[in-house]
């Protein structure tokens, strides 16, 4: 019996990349899977139904349990529709894989509001539509008395989580995405909800466009090798994340190759303290002590 056998899963950007594959390993480990994906090239521009139907069609091809959405996460009524969607295919709603993403990549004074906000909207307002939705459905089920076991994975970065140059819009929303599964998890444990974000590294057209990376994220030639950036190394911890009984929540975890690493989150650190207030020339002299 498969990891995930009966679990209904909607996963956001199943088209390409990561969430691809995330959808396939779902799917082979028995679970009922919604392809979510707009088909948008890399910066958001345009849409195409094709590559959530190719995985659809690779799914049941070898005799899984798929089917597509073509709705935009940042869309409100499209959230609502896509939980609709599994809700009318399957019965049922127990995962939700949050992965849909772009990548406008500019130095802050060459960044454009267009390319802020479309950036902030599809990760951090798409994890938010997707998620307000599936947890309505399931409050609603725990308040009738149902014993509801789901579970949100949501998709943080380093970039965001460590911090890039060039990337202000994207690690912002991705600092955010953290920030909101954190707070998720506190207030959605009481309905049977667990939530915990992912910090992935692999080879997709965005690592593929990146500058510094492009070289780094190369197949190896040789096929012994084992290779550190398939983006299917990503999903079996997702898959784990997603398991009925699985204990985890709150968590943020990096994850590349075979390594899966525990993100601790902000915390206070040094302290400069008196019971007084400072007076403005002596706190700059102390300030640089908290980080000495
Ligand atoms: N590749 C990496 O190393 C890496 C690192 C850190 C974080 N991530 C994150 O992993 C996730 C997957 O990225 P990827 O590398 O596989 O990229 P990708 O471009 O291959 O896949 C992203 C998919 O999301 C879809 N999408 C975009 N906007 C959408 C929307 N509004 N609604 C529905 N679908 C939409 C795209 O059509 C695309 O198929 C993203 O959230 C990305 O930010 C990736």
């Amino acid at each position: 019996m498969g990891a995930l056998e009966g679990r209904v899963a909607i996963i956001t950007g199943a088209g390409r990349g990561i969430g691809r594959e995330h959808a396939l390993l779902f799917a082979s480990e028995g679970a009922k899977v919604v392809v979510n994906d707009v088909g948008g090239a890399l910066d958001g521009a345009a849409s195409d139904a094709t590559p959530a139907e190719e995985v659809v069609a690779e799914i049941r091809a070898t005799g899984g349990e798929a089917i597509a959405s073509h709705d935009n996460v940042v869309d409100w009524e499209g959230g609502a529709r896509l939980v609709q969607t599994a809700l009318d295919a399957y019965g049922d709603l127990h995962v939700l894989v949050n992965n849909a993403g772009i990548l406008r990549d500019r130095v802050l004074v060459n960044l454009s509001e267009d390319d802020w906000d479309a950036v902030v909207a599809v990760h951090l307002k798409g994890h938010f539509v997707t998620m307000r939705h599936a947890a309505a459905y399931w409050r609603a089920r725990a308040k009738a008395g149902d014993a509801v076991r789901a579970s949100i994975i949501n998709t943080s970065s380093t970039s965001g989580l460590l911090g890039n140059i060039g990337q202000s819009n994207y690690g912002a929303a991705k600092a955010g995405i953290a920030a909101l599964t954190v707070i998720a998890a506190e207030e959605l444990g009481r309905y049977g909800v667990r939530v915990n974000a992912i910090a992935p590294a692999a080879r997709t057209r965005m690592t593929e466009s990146t500058p510094g990376l492009a070289d780094e994220v190369v197949k190896p030639a040789d096929a012994a090798t084992f290779d550190a950036w398939d983006p299917a190394n990503i999903s079996p911890l997702v898959a784990v994340l997603a398991m009925e009984d699985c204990p985890a929540t709150g968590r943020v975890f990096f994850t590349m190759g075979g390594t899966v690493r525990l993100f601790q989150n902000w915390t206070m650190t040094t302290t400069l303290a008196r019971e007084e207030r400072w007076d403005v020339g002596e706190l700059a002299a102390q300030l640089p002590t908290l980080w000495a």
